[in-house]
C-alpha cells in the first residue's frame, strides 16, 4: 500500500491518522464508556496486592493499561454500574483474601475456588449485599465461618468445602432464605448441626460431610 503512495505528505497524513486512531482506541481513552465504580477498582487492586503467587501470570495484565472491567476474571455490568463477577477458579493463585473484597458494591458471583488462598475468611464478606454465588472451595482457608455471611441475603449458593475451617456452623446461616446449595464438607468443623438450618426452605443440596460434627441431626432439617 505504501508503494502506491504518490507523495510523502499523503504518507505522513495517513500515518498521522493511524496514530490518532490507535490513541483513540487505547483503553485509557475508552474508560469513560466502561461500566464500573472506582470503589470496585480499589477493591480489585487490594485483592491483587495480597496475592503472593501467580505462576500462570493471570493477573499480569490486571494493570492500568486496561480498564479493570477487562481484567482477567472480571465481569462488569452496564446496568448495575460495576463489577458483577470475579471468577478466578483454578488459577493457581496463592495469598490471603483482602478484607476489601467486601467492598464490591454489586458483585453477584465470587468464585476463587481451586486455588491456594490461606488465612481466614474476612467477616467483611458479609457486606456483599447482592452476592448470589460465593465459592471458596478447595483452598487452604482456616479460621471460623464468619456469622456475618448470613447478612448476604441474596446468597443462593455457598461453597466453603475442602478447606481447613474450624469452629461451629454459625446458626445465623439459617436466615439465608434464598440458599439452595450449602457446601461445608471436608473441613475441621466441630459442634452440632444448628437447628436453624431447618429454616432454609429453599435448600436443595446440603453437604457437611467429612468434618468433626457431633450430636443429633436436628428434627427441623426435615
Ligand atoms: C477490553 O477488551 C476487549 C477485548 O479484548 C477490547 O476489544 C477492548 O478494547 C478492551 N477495552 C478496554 C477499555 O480495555
Ligand atoms: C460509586 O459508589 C459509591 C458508593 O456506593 C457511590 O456513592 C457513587 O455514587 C458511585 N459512583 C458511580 C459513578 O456510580
Ligand atoms: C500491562 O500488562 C500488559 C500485558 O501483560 C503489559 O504488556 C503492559 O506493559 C502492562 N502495562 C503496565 C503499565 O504495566
Ligand atoms: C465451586 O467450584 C468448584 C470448582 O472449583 C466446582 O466444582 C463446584 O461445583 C462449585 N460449587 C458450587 C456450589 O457451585
Ligand atoms: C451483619 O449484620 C449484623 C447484625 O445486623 C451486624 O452486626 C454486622 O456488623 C453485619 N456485618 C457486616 C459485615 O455487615
Ligand atoms: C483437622 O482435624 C484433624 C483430625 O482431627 C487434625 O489432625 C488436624 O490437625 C486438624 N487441622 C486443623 C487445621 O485444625
Ligand atoms: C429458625 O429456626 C430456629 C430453630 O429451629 C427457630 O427458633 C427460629 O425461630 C427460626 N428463625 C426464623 C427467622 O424463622
Amino acid at each position: 500500500m505504501l508503494l502506491c503512495m504518490k507523495n510523502y505528505s499523503q504518507f505522513f497524513s495517513l500515518a498521522f491518522i493511524s496514530m490518532f486512531l490507535t490513541h483513540l482506541s487505547f483503553p485509557e481513552y475508552a474508560a469513560a464508556d466502561m461500566p464500573g465504580n472506582e470503589t470496585d477498582k480499589l477493591a480489585l487492586l487490594a485483592f491483587k496486592s495480597q496475592i503472593t503467587e501467580d505462576s500462570l501470570g493471570v493477573l499480569a495484565s490486571s494493570n492500568n493499561s486496561f480498564h479493570f472491567c477487562n481484567w482477567t476474571g472480571v465481569t462488569c455490568s452496564n446496568e448495575q454500574k460495576g463489577v458483577t463477577g470475579l471468577n478466578l477458579n483454578g488459577k493457581r493463585l496463592a495469598g490471603t483474601l483482602s478484607s476489601d473484597v467486601g467492598n464490591f458494591l454489586v458483585i453477584k458471583l465470587l468464585d476463587l475456588s481451586g486455588n491456594s488462598f490461606h488465612g481466614e475468611i474476612s467477616p467483611e464478606l458479609g457486606n456483599l449485599g447482592m452476592i448470589q454465588n460465593l465459592n471458596l472451595s478447595n483452598n487452604l482457608l482456616g479460621g471460623v465461618i464468619p456469622s456475618d455471611l448470613s447478612n448476604c441475603s441474596s446468597l443462593t449458593s455457598l461453597a466453603l468445602d475442602h478447606n481447613y475451617l474450624i469452629g461451629q456452623v454459625p446458626p445465623e446461616l439459617g436466615s439465608l432464605s434464598e440458599l439452595r446449595k450449602l457446601y461445608l464438607g471436608s473441613n475441621n468443623i466441630t459442634g452440632s448441626v444448628p437447628a436453624s438450618l431447618g429454616n432454609l426452605t429453599s435448600l436443595q443440596e446440603l453437604d457437611m460431610s467429612y468434618n468433626h460434627l457431633k450430636g443429633e441431626i436436628p428434627r427441623t432439617i426435615a
